[in-house]
């Protein structure tokens, strides 16, 4: 079953074959796995509808693949390991058997609630197993998962839910983070006053509280699984129905529904995990993000899964109690694959070296980073102090829409570079286009990153949307996905990635769209217009800085900065807050009205003297107002 490269002459050759032969290159690929009908066909593509087809004909169901398929070999091997927000508390294992049963049971579950194929179930949940659990009893049922961030707040929740016209929430009591504990529950109930699609709400018990219970509505998971048979058979599903939608910000204002499949997701997450960490068969593999973003989807539960590997789940933030926790895990646990996001770096980093120095961290071999560029800085402490100079770093670039990993080293089988993601995948056709939308042949240059060629986990559509699908990735360049970063190509072939070049910002590895945070700000009965940047951040990557225009200039600016925030906390959700409110008496805009979001950029990374021409502007004293009222 081993999908993996052994060197990068094996890197080079297949990645040659695959993009002479892409049918053949995947076809090989996906024998590997079990289908309960094989497919006819590898590929059939367009980009221009766009309409994306892979293994068509084939029936199978991912869970099959992730769990029935080891129980054989594997039924007795660890699937996951689960260790809680507070050290002192036990942490859980589930070996694939054990896991199986509990999936199947909640499967079962869901049916006896009236949950059918096809039908939307919205998961708002801490990061406990059931989480994962419940991921995959949709899967099993052929329901559909969205899973939606327990950061967000009750109306992104409810946007997302009415979206996809959710059938069935699942969520829980509360959940801890650090030394808090948060309202889930609550939450959702605030949501589904707005929310007429939902029938059943089940609620998992993590903290022991009691919230309130609609009769009739929602039910406790140990009720909702009270007496199920512990074997569900798995719904045939086609290989191009839809496994799961996870919203993402873009940017216009309204996050769109990125919808995966099962064929094709599970092809492509099962082979780029195991070539890009190089697991092998007794290792411990963690990945730190949460399975409310696609990283937790494709290699926390699905990836890792798919290749029969032990999968490590967090509670907790890289914090609480210490500084040292991340480290105390791996050591606990002998973790050999690390993952995780460069903005905890940073933070770790800034915390002092000595949380790391005390723990021995002899297992780990394979070191990741994902979400946003890594700076040389965090980079080199991670090589240090986490890998100790034995590690491997491997960068990865992917999106959401990508579903997996397309640009990254392979283990220790790549060339590495700090800050230099490194080379496409096997089977990832990744070129970069001029202004023109030329291709530019050469090394040694920038441009925009573009896909040339279907991979199997490509996004298919914006569920409910599919205009929107072709307008945001397949309209900018005809006949290449936009991926909406730029990226560099060094003299070897490497790749770097510069960061966005659309109007979305990452903070902390977290993306959001500036209009999203534009409109949440202007639902505040202060604010009449608002721009919003990035600006470099120590920690976060990027931060956000709002220029707000008011009726009148507020008379208590941090009261009204207040306001501000919470609008932002109440339709998005904490972590959308902006670092830095300007209050401003006008925005630059041209004479046909676009604001000059270059200039208010230049401003808020503290480079007013950059500002370039502003002559086109319609009121260029307003520049010199908002330079002279800048925040450091
Ligand atoms: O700008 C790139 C950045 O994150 C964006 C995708 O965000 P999201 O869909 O939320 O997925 C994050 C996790 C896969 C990209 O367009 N990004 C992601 N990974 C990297 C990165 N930027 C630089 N280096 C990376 N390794």
């Amino acid at each position: 079953m081993s999908l993996k490269i052994n060197s990068f002459e094996e890197y080079q050759s297949k990645y040659k074959q695959s993009i002479e032969k892409p049918d053949a290159f995947w076809d090989k690929i996906a024998k590997s796995f079990q289908w309960q009908k094989d497919y006819d066909k590898v590929c059939e593509w367009n980009f221009e509808e766009p309409n994306v087809k892979w293994f068509l004909g084939g029936k199978l169901n991912i869970t099959e693949n992730v769990l029935d398929r080891h129980l054989e070999k594997r039924g007795n091997k660890l699937a996951l390991i689960w260790e809680p927000n507070d050290p002192k508390d036990p942490f859980k294992r589930y070996t694939y058997r054990e896991l199986y049963e509990k999936v199947c049971e909640f499967a079962n579950a869901l049916k006896n609630q009236g949950i059918q194929k096809g039908d939307r179930v919205v998961l708002y949940m801490p990061m406990v197993p059931e989480l994962a659990i419940a991921c995959l009893a949709c899967a099993r049922i052929g329901a559909i998962h969205s899973v939606v961030f327990a950061g967000f707040s009750a109306v992104a929740m409810a946007d997302r839910i009415n979206d996809a016209q959710a059938k069935m929430v699942i969520t829980a009591d509360g959940l801890n983070r650090g030394s808090k504990q948060v309202p889930l529950k609550r939450v959702v109930d605030e949501a589904l006053e707005n929310c007429n699609s939902v029938e059943k709400v089940i609620v998992y018990n993590c903290l022991g509280w009691e919230p309130n219970m609609q009769e009739g509505r929602d039910l406790w998971w140990r009720d909702a699984t009270d007496g199920m048979s512990k074997n569900c058979p798995a719904e045939q599903m086609d290989s191009e129905d839809i496994l799961f939608i996870l919203y993402t910000s873009g940017s216009t204002g309204k996050p769109k529904g990125v919808v995966h499949t099962h064929g094709g997701y599970m092809v492509y997450t099962a082979y780029s995990f195991q070539n890009v960490f190089q697991y092998e068969e007794s290792d411990v593999y963690w990945c730190t993000a949460d399975i409310g973003w696609i990283t937790g989807h494709s290699y926390i539960v699905y990836g890792p899964l798919l290749s029969g590997a032990t999968t490590l789940m967090f509670e907790g933030v890289p914090t609480y109690p210490d500084a040292g926790r991340f480290w105390q895990v791996c050591d606990k646990h002998s973790v050999n694959q690390f993952y995780t996001a460069p903005t905890a770096i940073r933070a770790l980093m800034a915390c002092g070296d000595e949380h790391v120095l005390s723990y021995s961290l002899d297992s780990l071999k394979v070191l990741g980073t994902v979400g946003e560029p890594i700076n040389e800085e965090a980079w080199k402490w991670y090589y240090l102090h986490v890998g100790k100079e034995k590690c491997p770093i491997v960068d990865t670039w992917w999106q959401t829409e990508t579903g997996g990993i397309m640009i990254s080293g392979l283990g220790s089988h790549s060339p590495m570079k700090e800050t230099y993601a490194g080379y496409p995948l096997p089977g990832i056709n990744a070129v970069l286009l001029d202004q023109d939308g030329n291709e530019i042949e050469e090394n040694e240059v920038e441009g925009y990153l573009c896909i040339k060629h279907p991979w199997p986990s490509i996004i298919r559509t914006t569920y409910g949307d599919h205009e929107r699908c072709r307008l945001t990735y397949f309209s900018t360049y005809k006949g290449y996905y936009f991926t909406g970063d730029g990226a560099k190509r060094a003299a070897n072939g490497m790749y770097r990635i510069i960061g966005r070049v659309d109007d979305v910002i990452n903070v902390s590895g977290h993306r959001f769209g500036t209009a999203e945070i534009e409109d949440a700000i202007n639902s505040n009965r202060l604010a009449v217009e608002s721009a919003v940047v990035g600006y470099p951040h120590e920690v976060k990557g990027q931060g956000i800085y709002a220029y707000v225009v008011c009726e009148e200039m507020p008379s208590d600016e941090d009261f009204a900065r207040g306001e501000i925030v919470e609008s932002v906390v109440k339709q998005i959700g904490k972590i959308a807050k902006p670092e830095k409110i300007q209050f401003v008496s006008g925005l630059p805009k041209t004479r046909s009205g676009k604001i000059m979001r270059r200039i208010l950029r230049k401003i808020a990374e503290g480079e007013a003297d950059k500002l370039g021409d502003t002559s086109t502007l319609l009121d260029p004293d307003v520049v010199e107002d908002i330079v002279k009222g800048a925040i450091k």
